[in-house]
Parts: structure tokens; C-alpha cells; sequence
């Protein structure tokens, strides 16, 4: 065999993996190949594979006599809609994806060449966690990535894609980087398997109820993004990245849009007679941003949050709402935190932030307190005070505590802030203010119903509009909801240059 022949046939034996048997055994578990992923995920023809022919160092337990090529990662680079992205697709097929401490060196090189480049970087998990053959070098492998996946972060979006397992301290890369992708009954993540867990709590789980994608994208809010399939998770992935920027310097990607008359009518009815009703503030997204442009972030997971990217006249934004129609978008510690997280990705990237309000406050109850809904809350209040990019608020009815200054107010840096004339901003609903502050008038009175609903109209009367309010300059303008579009997209217009500086720090300190 000449040398050229012989380069050949290590290239087609790179392609074959672990072998034949095991890409069978793979498929056979309704499962794509590492290959197969970068396939779907990747522009048609634009993969470059870096390290192909990387073997680990390994001798114990025969380990000298096992070597595959690539040793259970394949790493390249290629486009996705034209776009320059870094990608590691684990490969089951060699020794169970195990990261070994060249598996680990080669995600690491892709990472140091993504940061140099400024270009994200999509790892597709499916691994046994650390090679067992190889004890503390392999921890230390992971600890290698953990380190560059924190110092990426906020410099270049960074996706994890769960394709199989992902277990033990191997979750930590995932969990650091900004998005979490799941395939439904084909991958977990936990921390103690479910022996261990029955070992220790002597609870029984499987390992699709203690760390699946539907226990991870509901109730941990771990995933936020979960795909029917492979295939529908690799679309998600791609989603993503149209609307977000290929790292922290550059500006949103923008599609050209011609502006035109931009009245949403539908609007104008949205809101229900009674201030009690629920709506879905998704019917209110919708009809502002882009035709079907809004793409949901954490769908499942704290309702009483939407959070989502969408785009606005072709630039992309990132919205965050309230929603009426579950526990009446009341801010709890979970829908905190999830907005919290979405805000900092927004700022980190220079989306602008668009938020709709209708709050009725924090939620009460000893569950809240002694889980730290202050600590939480906090998390959300920093958030907003922190971003720089354009913020916009559009108060569509309630505005109320403290919830009202959290909710993007004027008061820690939004821009421009709109009401619609149903706002209420106050610092509590008015029958509530009413059996407080007329407390000893109310137990005073003969007929104390009827007391209390004169005071609660009173209270109603000068609080349960946006006019106290823009009298003071706290709301900029009360609009009419069908001017709702076109008032934003001239005011995220206007804002386009924005530039704002916190002061000089190391950095902040979070309430985490
Ligand atoms: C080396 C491994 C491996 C590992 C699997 N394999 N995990 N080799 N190190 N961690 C190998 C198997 O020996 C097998 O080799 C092949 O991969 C496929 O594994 P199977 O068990 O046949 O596959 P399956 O039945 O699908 O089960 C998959 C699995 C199971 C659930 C992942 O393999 C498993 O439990 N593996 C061990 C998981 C684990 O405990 N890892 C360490 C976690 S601690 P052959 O040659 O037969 O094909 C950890 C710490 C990280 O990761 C800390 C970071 C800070």
C-alpha cells in the first residue's frame, strides 16, 4: 500500500467509529451516529474534522490493544446557514463516548479555536461520563472543559445538545453553557445514577423519571429545549443560532423587512372586561413581533414566564412576559430565575430586551419564603438593572409591588416604557389597599361591605390607571394596543445606537 493509499484507508477507518456492529447497535437504539449528527446539523458539505486520527495514551487494563480513531469525539468546524460553527459530537461507538483525556484535549483545542474566532460552539453529548480506565486524568479532562466553558461564557453562545447520557460531574459543561437541548426518551442527565440513588435514599426511580427530558425541561428547568426526536432537536439547535449573534462583539442578525402600516388591530380586544380574567399574553407576542417568529424558550418549565426570542422588522429580540393565564403571572422563585437567566443571555449577546408586564406580584406563602424567593426575586431585579442593551416595557394591566419595579421600570434602566390605558400600576390591587389603609373605617361601619367597596372604587379610581404614573414620567407614553407594534419597532429604532457603561468592577455579585 503507497503512502497515499495508506492515508485512505485510516480516513475511512476514522469514519467507521467504534465499528460496524456498534453503529448497528446504535441505530438499533433508534439513535443517529456522531457523524450522522453532524450531517443534519451542519450547512451540506461545510464539516471540516479536526483530529481525526487522535488515539488515547492509555495501557492499563489492555487498553494499548483497544484504539479507535478519534478516540470517541468528533470535532470540526462548518457552517450553519452560512455561518462559521465549532461543533463535538460524541461518539458512543468508542468505548460509550467515555471522555478519555485526548477525547477531552480535542473539545478543548475546538474550544480554544471557537473563543480565538469568535464563533459559537455546539457540543453533542452522548457518553458513559468519564473513561473508567483512565481515573483522575479523565477528571481532570472535564475540568479542562468546565474552565474554558466558564471563561467563554458571554464571549461566544455556547449549546449543549443531550443525545444520549450524561451523568455524573460530565452534566457540569452542559450546565454551564448558555442553552440545554434534550431528546425526549432517548437522553438523561443526573448527577447519582439511579442505583446510586437507591443506595443512598432507597428510592426507586428509572432513569427517565429522575433525569429525562420531559423531568428536566418541566420541573428542574435544567433543558430548555426538548425535540420529539434527534432530528427535531438538531432544527432547535439550528433555531437558535439565526437569532443570536456569532459572539459578544457583534451586532444582532437581521433580516431585511420592509416596513409598512404595522396596526394590529386584534390587539384592541385582548384584554377580558374583568381585571380577574386570565388571557394568554402568547396572543399578545404573536401579533407584535415578526409573523411567526417567536421562539419560545423553557416552554414548560415556570408558565407564569414567557421568555422566547422573536424578531422585530427583522432584528432579533429577546422578549420576556408575564402570563396572565397561569397562577396569573404571579413572580414565583422558578419563573425568576428563568427570566433572570434569559435577560443576562440577552444582554451578554446585545439582544434588545422587550418586556410585556402584567403582574399581580410576588407570590405569597411559607414555600416562597423559606426557599428564598428574595434571594430569587433578586436574581430577576439584578438582571434588568444590569443589561445595557435597549429595554423596552409595555405595561399591558397590572403593574403592581414590587413586581412593578422588577418588571423592567424605568427606575433601573429601561428606555422607553409603554402602558396601555388597562394598566393598573399600584402598589397592591385595590381591595386589598382598601382593607388596609380604611382598616379601622371598614370595622368602624355599620354595613361594612359596602364601605369597603366605595374604598376599594376610591382606591381603584386614582391607582387602577397608567395616568399617576406618566404624570411623573414613570410610563413615557400610554398607547393604544393596535399602535403597539409600530411604536416599538420606531422606538427600538431610535435605540439602535444605545450605549450605556456600568461602572469599572472585577464583576458583579449576583445574589445567587
Ligand atoms: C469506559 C465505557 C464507559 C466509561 C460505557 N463504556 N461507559 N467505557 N468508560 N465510562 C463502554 C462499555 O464498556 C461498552 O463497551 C460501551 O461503552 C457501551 O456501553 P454499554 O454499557 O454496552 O451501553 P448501554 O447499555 O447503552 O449503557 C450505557 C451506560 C453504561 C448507561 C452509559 O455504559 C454505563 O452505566 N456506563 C458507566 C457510566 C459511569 O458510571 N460513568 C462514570 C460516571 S462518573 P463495549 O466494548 O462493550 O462496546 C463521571 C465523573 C465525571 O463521569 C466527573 C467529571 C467531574
Amino acid at each position: 500500500m503507497n503512502k497515499r493509499e495508506n492515508l485512505l484507508k485510516l480516513r475511512d477507518q476514522a469514519q467507521l467509529g467504534g465499528g460496524i456492529e456498534r453503529i448497528a447497535s446504535q441505530h438499533k437504539k433508534g439513535k443517529l451516529t456522531a457523524r450522522e449528527r453532524i450531517h443534519f446539523l451542519m450547512d451540506e458539505g461545510s464539516f471540516e474534522e479536526i483530529g481525526a486520527f487522535v488515539q488515547h495514551r492509555s495501557s492499563d487494563f489492555g487498553m494499548e490493544n483497544q484504539k479507535f480513531l478519534g478516540d470517541g469525539v468528533v470535532t470540526g468546524y462548518g457552517t450553519i446557514n452560512g455561518r462559521l460553527t465549532y461543533v463535538f459530537s460524541q461518539d458512543f461507538t468508542i468505548f460509550g463516548g467515555s471522555l478519555s483525556e485526548t477525547h477531552a484535549e480535542k473539545i478543548c483545542k475546538l474550544m480554544d479555536l471557537a473563543m480565538k474566532n469568535g464563533a459559537p460552539i455546539i457540543g453533542l453529548n452522548d457518553s458513559g461520563g468519564a473513561r473508567i480506565q483512565e481515573g483522575v486524568v479523565s477528571l481532570g479532562g472535564y475540568a479542562d472543559i468546565f474552565y474554558r466553558n466558564t471563561l467563554a461564557s458571554g464571549v461566544i453562545p455556547q449549546l449543549s445538545a443531550i443525545m444520549g447520557p450524561c451523568a455524573g460531574g460530565a452534566v457540569y459543561s452542559p450546565a454551564i453553557t448558555d442553552y440545554i437541548f434534550m431528546v425526549e426518551n432517548s437522553s438523561y442527565m443526573f448527577v447519582t445514577g439511579p442505583n446510586v440513588v437507591k443506595t443512598v435514599t432507597h428510592e426507586e426511580v428509572s432513569s427517565e423519571d429522575l433525569g429525562g427530558a420531559s423531568v428536566h425541561s418541566t420541573k428542574s428547568g435544567v433543558a430548555h429545549f426538548t425535540g420529539a426526536n434527534e432530528i427535531e432537536t438538531i432544527q432547535q439547535l439550528k433555531k437558535i443560532l439565526s437569532y443570536v449573534p456569532q459572539n459578544c462583539e457583534e451586532k444582532v442578525p437581521m433580516i431585511p423587512f420592509e416596513i409598512g402600516d404595522e396596526m394590529r388591530p386584534k390587539l384592541i380586544d385582548i384584554i377580558p372586561e374583568s381585571a380577574n380574567q386570565p388571557y394568554d399574553i402568547r396572543e399578545v407576542i404573536d401579533e407584535v413581533a415578526d409573523e411567526n417568529t417567536f421562539f419560545e424558550v423553557h416552554k414548560n418549565y415556570a408558565e407564569n414566564i414567557v421568555v422566547g426570542f422573536a424578531r422585530l422588522a427583522g432584528k432579533s429580540i429577546g422578549i420576556v412576559a408575564n402570563q396572565p393565564a397561569f397562577l396569573a403571572g404571579v413572580l414565583d422563585i422558578h419563573s425568576s430565575q428563568k427570566a433572570a437567566r434569559f435577560v443576562r443571555f440577552c444582554d451578554c449577546f446585545n439582544i434588545p430586551l422587550l418586556v410585556f408586564e402584567d403582574v399581580p406580584g410576588f407570590l405569597p406563602g411559607t414555600d416562597q419564603e423559606w426557599n428564598a424567593i428574595i434571594t430569587n426575586g433578586a436574581k430577576l431585579l439584578y438582571a434588568f438593572c444590569e443589561a445595557t442593551v435597549p429595554r423596552i416595557t409595555v405595561i399591558t394591566r397590572k403593574a403592581y409591588g414590587g413586581a412593578y419595579d422588577v418588571m423592567n421600570s424605568k427606575h433601573i434602566g429601561a428606555d422607553m416604557n409603554f402602558a396601555w390605558p388597562t394598566a393598573e400600576i399600584a402598589v397592591m390591587g385595590a381591595k386589598g389597599a382598601a382593607e388596609i389603609i380604611f382598616k379601622r373605617q371598614i370595622d368602624a361601619s355599620e354595613n361594612k361591605e359596602i364601605v369597603l367597596k366605595a374604598k376599594e372604587q376610591e382606591y381603584a379610581d386614582l391607582f387602577a390607571n397608567p395616568y399617576r404614573a406618566a404624570e411623573r414620567g414613570f410610563i413615557d407614553e400610554v398607547i393604544l394596543p393596535e399602535e403597539t407594534r409600530k411604536k416599538l419597532i420606531k422606538a427600538f429604532a431610535m435605540l439602535e445606537n444605545k450605549v450605556a457603561v456600568l461602572p469599572k468592577k472585577k464583576h458583579g455579585n449576583i445574589p445567587l
